[in-house]
């Protein structure tokens, strides 16, 4: 089965091809167009410009990824994310199915996330089988969840933020540094210069076996600390350092509390956050030895349309519920 999918759901527009047969999957293409240079003078996503901006490189992506192929179906992200940009994709796969005469299939972008880790180049179908019950840890921009699957069919939210996502927690504080759009990954960048132990922030919710998140107290916290201080290059790369250590050490303990009580074979790792360097180092060093583990590649990490494409395979064969209705609020269960 070749499957075209689209993805539209923020400010990347993006378009992959993946073959999927008798249980193994080839990646052909995976491609992204960013519109980062264009929301940075604005310090964030402004969501009618990022519609805008999927209109004119939709098209060029899609020929990019397919080539001379023909898709037997098209995977489209209908929600969760921005509602116009969204439209962008959603309806020019319905435009794409009438004219290949191919089924279009709506995909929830954070199953998208949740499959992400699965795409290995030596893991099929038969090996992925086996690794069940899977608890994985989705970390991007918009959410923080830990999710525990029984199969790629069924599957259960564990834990989740009351507030802010991770993602979200390093913009808004890389924002308070003056950290240029995304702050996220130049927060991690800069890190790498700090010493980690210099600022002790908070850890809220730190009972064992509690697993919800909350990023909102640390956020506020770090407010506190930064308007009190020069933004110094020193300062900055200390801060990173230590903010970064605070989410880290959260995210892999309560991922660990969460292995525990549920009795997982494999621990996977999610989302735009998970291509923090740091956080991929803790995940190895915490679970390497006892549990499978799968990290998402770092190509599938942020936003990528070959997740989705991953996401429709399983989509349709295991018929989960699906719908081609732009839903900005679309949540994974
Ligand atoms: O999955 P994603 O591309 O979009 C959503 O579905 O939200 O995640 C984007 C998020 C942003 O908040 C970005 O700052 C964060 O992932 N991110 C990082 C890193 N790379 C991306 N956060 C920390 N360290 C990074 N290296
Ligand atoms: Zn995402």
């Amino acid at each position: 089965m070749k499957i075209l999918a689209i993805e539209t759901s923020c400010d990347e527009t993006a378009a992959a091809l993946l073959h999927a047969k008798d249980g193994s999957f080839v990646m052909k293409k995976n491609i992204i167009a960013s519109q980062i240079d264009i929301h940075k003078q604005y310090g964030g996503v402004v969501p009618e410009i990022a519609a805008r901006n999927h209109v004119p490189v939709i098209l060029p992506i899609i020929d990019k990824a397919m080539g001379k192929e023909t898709p037997d179906v098209i995977a489209v992200t209908n929600g969760p994310g921005l509602a116009t940009s969204l439209l962008v994709g959603v309806w020019t796969a319905k435009a794409l199915s009438r004219i290949y005469n191919k089924p279009a299939i709506g995909v929830n972008h954070i199953y998208g996330h949740l499959v992400s880790p699965f795409l290995q180049k030596t893991l099929t179908e038969q090996k992925m089988k086996k690794l069940f019950p899977v608890l994985s840890l989705i970390v991007s921009g918009g959410h923080t969840q830990l999710v525990l699957m029984k199969s790629f069919k069924e599957y259960k939210i564990i834990g989740q933020t009351l507030d802010d996502a991770a993602g979200e927690a390093f913009d808004k504080v890389g924002k308070m540094m003056k950290l240029p759009y995304p702050a996220g990954p130049e927060i991690s960048k800069i890190a790498i210069m700090g010493d980690e132990n210099t600022y002790t922030l908070p850890r809220p919710m730190m009972e064992k076996n509690n697993l919800n998140f909350s990023f909102s107290g640390l956020k506020t916290a770090a407010k506190n600390v930064i308007k009190e201080k020069k933004l110094t290059k020193k300062f900055k790369q200390d801060f990173a350092a230590s903010f970064q250590k605070t989410v880290v050490d959260v995210l892999t303990t309560k991922t660990l509390w969460a292995a525990e009580k549920y009795k997982v074979k494999t621990i996977t790792l999610a989302g735009g956050v998970s291509a923090n360097p740091e956080l991929r180092k803790s995940f190895k060093a915490s679970f390497f030895k006892q549990y499978n583990l799968l990290i998402a590649q770092k190509q599938y990490t942020t936003d990528n349309a070959g997740m989705i494409a991953m996401a429709g395979y399983f989509t349709k064969k295991y018929k989960i519920p699906s719908s081609l209705k732009v839903t900005p609020n679309l949540r994974l269960k």
